[in-house]
């Protein structure tokens, strides 16, 4: 099998493609974000845990039925490791995939996948509507509030979070910063608070 190591590039080319709606695209970038972000901070290879946050839901805009398991088939007739394959399929762990996340990589991803959302309205209801305004406490706050970011799922964060043996305290601080990143990028980088 091929071994060739994907490149950014590599994954942008196949996000655009098949994504041509922009809050998809924005999401892409905010899970990029995040899984570089963390990355950096364990020591790990942030191109490849990027490169996989890019392309975790490849299928979704044209086979939303097929979520998960379209990309898979799609990144194997490109020849893509079966590691980053494996990864990008193992975020949807109970909901449209049985393969479990077993590592750092996998977990990280499946825990940060949801938690973004969560940043990205607490974002937009800040005077600024930016991600370098937000702080973890406002998100944390936000976490029983059920009509908040509805569709976020707390329960796939919390769930991933125990697997890695994190705080959630320390996942949120985490994905706030890896979006800050990249907030130009994902549209929220809103304007500077009054004052500063
Ligand atoms: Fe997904
Ligand atoms: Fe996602």
């Amino acid at each position: 099998m091929e071994e060739r190591k994907p490149t950014r590039r590599d994954a942008l080319d196949l996000l655009h493609r098949y994504n041509e709606t922009d809050s998809l695209r924005k999401h892409a970038y905010a899970v990029e974000g995040v899984m570089r972000y963390i990355a950096r901070k364990r020591g790990e290879d942030a191109e490849k845990w990027g490169v996989i946050g890019l392309i975790h839901d490849l299928d979704y805009e044209k086979f939303p039925d097929q979520h998960c398991r379209k990309t898979g088939q799609i990144l194997s007739e490109q020849g893509w490791p079966e590691e980053y394959i494996r990864a990008a399929i193992s975020h949807g762990w109970g909901i449209c995939s049985d393969v479990k996340p077993e590592t750092d990589l996998e977990k990280f991803l499946y825990t940060i996948d949801e938690l973004t959302g969560l940043v990205v309205t607490t974002a937009l209801i800040r005077p600024s509507r930016s991600v370098l305004d937000v702080q973890a406490k406002s998100v944390r706050n936000k976490w029983k509030d059920k009509r908040f970011a509805a569709g976020v799922d707390r329960s796939v964060i919390e769930k991933g979070a125990a697997m890695l043996e994190i705080g959630l305290d320390e996942i949120i601080e985490d994905t706030i910063r890896g979006m800050q990143d990249v907030a130009e990028a994902i549209g929220l980088k809103g304007n500077p608070p009054p004052g500063n």
